[in-house]
């Protein structure tokens, strides 16, 4: 029997490289090897940390862009376009040199190395090609989303929320009609809660272009030999027994975070580890607001002077990531903003945080969040509360369920308002209901990726499929 070796492959972002490695790494300490596949231009910038296994490499494609590209989140369907066009040919390549035994013909760039053969591939949910040259190469293929599974369930549903009158949203509709037709959340969703890309762009559109290919890649994910969620059924039971019938093999393991080794991040920017000396110095334990919206979200100076006066109003010290690419002249807007909470301010700005180990520290009490599916599960993985501000896509599912169904946290969506923010981050840092459920639903996914837990179990399962690939 061939030793297991799987080639993995996430969209080149930072939200999907990070969930993606989690899964690396939980599969290398289950004795599979691993190539994990970056782009070059990532391959160069990222920070890895630890890599030290010999079951675990990284190679990389190229991903069809000039190097002078952006590659920011305004660019991220020319990223698309051009992985499908210019990086399809080099990963088959790669993929077919990879799991033969036999040596490239022309004997350069062999990529086998020590490793076995590739026996199998677990590709993005997004990379809808790289199953294509999969197939069509005979390695059998795994789709991996990164997202939850109930954005994958409205995704799914797509076609019925047409037929049913509820897509497209009426010109000037009330967003918080509640919403038919993604099964099982009749009396959770609402329009506003639906992926963003249900709304209307604008007078040209009725829905968001990007819709229909999302919702087709959906589908098609669910055509894979096994589909796997980042997620589990204690955060996401009933739509997971909604998309069970509807793929092939569903595996449920999450938060995958919380299953590897703890030691393995992929970061693009450099982490300030200066903030942890800043949270060490605070006093009072759950004392500080952490404020993050996550690796791609833009928003507007006025949206970035709410949030930033609404949290120095609350009076609580808080640590803010201000990504450089997040606003217009950030550094300017930030020196602003300081300057304009005046003495009393009490706030700490970093480009970039290492986030999970913030999320432990004793002293962060909430975490101001726009509900990107990654740092959700690490907010409820510590047991803190937080205060969404959904921004796009499934964040603004993700919120809901936050708000409204495991009640560990509040939806602020839609609203961006000083007063609005003080009041809600406030109610987070003090409500001992929302504190006692984000802890209960910590204490459950604790009992989920241990031994015996509803992850593990899945997990155990897919490594026994990945070795039967290689038998
Ligand atoms: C977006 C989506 O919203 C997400 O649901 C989807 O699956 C991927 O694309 P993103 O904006 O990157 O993701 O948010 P999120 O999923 O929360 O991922 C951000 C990651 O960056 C988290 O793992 C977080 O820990 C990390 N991060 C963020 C840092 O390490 N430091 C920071 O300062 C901010």
């Amino acid at each position: 029997m061939a030793a297991p070796h799987v080639l993995v492959f996430p969209f080149p972002i930072q939200g999907h490289i990070n969930s993606l490695l989690n899964f690396a790494t939980a599969l290398v300490d289950a004795g599979v090897h691993v190539t994990f596949l970056h782009t070059e231009h990532n391959l160069r910038r990222v920070v890895v940390s630890g890599a030290g296994s010999p079951r675990l490499r990284f190679l990389s494609v190229p991903d069809g862009l000039p190097d002078d590209h952006p590659r920011t989140a305004a660019y991220l369907p020319d990223l698309y376009k051009s992985l499908a066009a210019g990086t399809r040919g080099p990963f088959r390549d790669l993929l077919a040199r990879s799991s033969s035994l036999v040596a490239d013909a022309a004997g350069v760039d062999e990529p086998t190395g020590d490793f076995p053969p590739v026996t199998c591939l677990v590709a993005d949910g997004l990379l809808g090609w790289a199953v294509e040259v999969a197939d069509e190469l005979g390695v059998p293929a795994i789709v991996f989303r990164t997202a939850s599974a109930c954005s994958l369930l409205a995704f799914l549903s797509v076609p019925k929320l047409f037929d049913l009158g509820e897509l497209p949203f009426p010109v000037g509709g009330d967003l918080d009609e509640p919403v038919r037709g993604v099964p099982g959340m009749e009396t959770i969703l609402r329009r506003r809660d639906l992926p963003s890309h249900c709304r209307r762009p604008n007078a040209t559109y009725e829905v968001n272009p990007g819709l229909h290919p999302l919702a087709k890649l959906s589908a098609d994910s669910s055509k894979a030999r096994a589909l796997v969620l980042n997620t589990t059924p204690t955060l996401e039971r009933t739509a997971l027994e909604y998309i069970a019938p509807r793929v092939r093999d569903l595996f449920a393991i999450g938060p995958l975070h919380a299953m590897s080794s703890p030691a393995a991040s992929s970061s693009l920017l450099r982490e300030d580890g200066g903030c942890m000396a800043w949270l060490d110095a605070q006093a009072a334990d759950r004392s500080v607001v952490y404020a993050s919206l996550g690796s791609l979200a833009r928003i507007s100076r006025e949206q970035f002077m709410e949030l930033f006066a609404g949290l120095v109003a609350t009076g609580y010290p808080f640590l803010w990531v201000l990504r450089p690419d997040m606003v217009a002249d950030a550094a300017a807007l930030e020196e602003e903003a300081v300057r304009a909470a005046g003495e009393g301010s009490k706030a700490h700005v970093v480009a970039w945080a290492p986030q999970r180990e913030v999320l432990r520290h004793r002293a962060v009490g909430c975490f101001l969040t726009h509900a990107g599916w990654n740092s959700t599960l690490e907010a409820v993985v510590e047991g803190v509360p937080t205060v969404c501000w959904p921004f796009s896509a499934d964040q603004q599912m993700n919120s809901r369920f936050v708000g409204a169904v495991w009640r560990t946290g509040l939806d602020m969506k839609d609203v961006c308002d000083r007063a609005v923010v003080e009041r809600t981050v406030r109610e987070a840092m003090e409500s001992a209901k929302i504190r006692g459920a984000a802890q209960a639903m910590a204490e459950q996914l604790k009992c989920d990726v241990a031994a015996g837990g509803s992850s593990a179990t899945e997990f155990q399962r897919l490594v026994g499929l990945i070795r039967e690939f290689s038998s």
